[in-house]
């Protein structure tokens, strides 16, 4: 979409988000790589600069279908009739003036088309109804008024409503769809093998940084104040703490594991979750991860394979199948899942995890157990994949969790599932069974 400058160089802040944003929305890349690749290029950028453009390009995520639906009305011209990268423009510059402080009218109004001129696809005539755009929404006195009123109201809700209506109630939609809107406060795991917990607390107070202990699970620490990653390197030792979402944080303890068992990693990913088990029980564990993709340094025995069809030699004390999922419980992180999510992909996963879990549930010892782990409560992800699973594999039943935090206890479902909805803007499911 964009011309790039000699040395391959974007020098407005604004054409850069634009040119992210056009990769994650209209090509569908990754948001982490898309922001990996431009922020790492372009050299030029001060800090300021990259921390402006991630909250563009976040916001941006955030609040897309609302800006458009402004749009629309204002402009009283429907959003297929405007070119996407105009489209684009647009929307970056509501993202300045209605989400961000700080940033005066004029300058997110000017910029902005200083940031679209340098794009591949424009001319005159597309700079020139950008210009009227912008100025015609921008300076219209209801826009506030427009900017509360399509949060409660527009396509996409209609839309994720029509798809989701077997999987979530009407008030769990509206919850999780409105998640999306929320900037999540970033939780950290302490290594106590490093760092105490109380100590990293006091050093991030000593430093201006407000933050507290979780309340559901120990080690947890979560930032009240906005920090950049960076700051935080120089705060605490980089060996001591490590990003992960509360609710995830959970399943290390779940496991209830104990001294000398064997652990089965199965889609270990970037392994998050095995880290921090590797942390709590340093050399007691005989640890095993699968995942499809490649792992350049894994922690313990690695096998990169299908687990749809992986066939194994050994059975284990315990399993972490922490699936691939729709991640619809993580739209304040990842907020353009929104955009994404149909009936469709829901299904989609459904498989791939129904596939993963009646494939590896053969590999738990008798009396050992299986943590079946998803950030996303849809039906069809969740609850039926668990309960078709127990109808063909009668040996297995679902276990209680033994937990501590009365908090979470209320999630608790009947069946005995741990069913979060909506804890500090995140969903979770968790399921643990145990081999009879
Ligand atoms: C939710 S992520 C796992 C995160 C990881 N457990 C962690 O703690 O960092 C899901 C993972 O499933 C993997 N995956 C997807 N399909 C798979 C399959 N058929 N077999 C094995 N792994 C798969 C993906 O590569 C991805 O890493």
């Amino acid at each position: 979409m964009i011309i790039l400058h000699p040395m391959n160089e974007l020098h407005n802040t604004r054409s850069i988000a634009l040119s992210i944003l056009a990769d994650i929305l209209i090509k569908n890349h990754s948001r982490d790589e898309s922001l990996k690749r431009y922020l790492s290029t372009e050299k030029h950028l001060s800090e300021q600069d990259r921390a402006f453009i991630f909250n563009i390009v976040m916001n941006t995520l955030r609040y897309k279908e609302v800006f458009d639906e402004i749009t629309e009305k204002i402009l009283n011209r429907p959003i297929q009739h405007i070119n996407k990268d105009i489209l684009l423009a647009i929307d970056i510059a509501l993202a300045q003036t209605l989400t961000l402080d700080n940033i005066p009218l004029y300058a997110s109004v000017f910029e902005t088309i200083e940031g679209y001129k340098e794009s591949k696809n424009r001319n005159s005539r597309s700079i020139g109804f950008l210009n009227y755009a912008l100025r015609r929404i921008t300076q219209n006195s209801s826009i506030d008024e427009l900017f509360a009123q399509y949060q409660n109201q527009n396509r996409l809700i209609q839309k994720l409503q029509n798809h989701l209506c077997d999987e979530l109630s009407e008030k769990e939609i509206i919850g999780i769809y409105k998640t999306s809107f929320q900037r999540p406060r970033t939780a950290i795991r302490i290594n106590n093998k490093v760092i105490d917990t109380n100590d990293a607390l006091k050093e991030l107070h000593n430093n201006g940084i407000s933050a507290r202990s979780s309340e559901i699970v120990a080690n947890a620490i979560i930032l009240e104040t906005d920090t950049p990653f960076a700051r935080l390197y120089e705060i605490l030792p980089a060996e001591g703490f490590t990003f992960q979402s509360e609710l995830s944080q959970l399943a290390a303890y779940l496991l209830s594991l104990k001294k000398g068992y064997s652990l089965l990693d199965v889609c270990s990913g970037n392994q998050i979750k095995v880290g921090q088990i590797k942390e709590l029980f340093p050399e007691d564990l005989e640890i095993t991860s699968i995942d499809i993709k490649k792992n350049h340094r894994p922690i313990g025995r690695y096998i990169q394979a299908d687990a749809r069809n992986i066939r194994l030699d050994m059975q284990f004390d315990r399993i972490l199948l922490d699936a691939p999922c729709s991640g619809l419980g993580t739209l304040a992180y990842n907020p353009e899942i929104k955009f994404r999510i149909n009936r469709e992909s829901i299904i989609r996963h459904s498989k791939i995890q129904y596939q993963i879990l009646s494939n590896i549930g053969k590999y738990t010892k008798q009396g050992g157990r299986l943590l079946y782990s998803v950030c996303t409560i849809t039906g069809s992800e969740t609850e039926k994949n668990i309960m078709k699973f127990l109808e063909e594999n009668r040996e297995f039943e679902i276990i209680n969790p033994v937990m501590n935090s009365s908090i979470l206890r209320q999630y608790l479902t009947q069946e005995g599932f741990l069913r979060i909805f909506d804890y500090n803007n995140n969903s979770f499911f968790y399921a643990l069974l145990e081999r009879r």
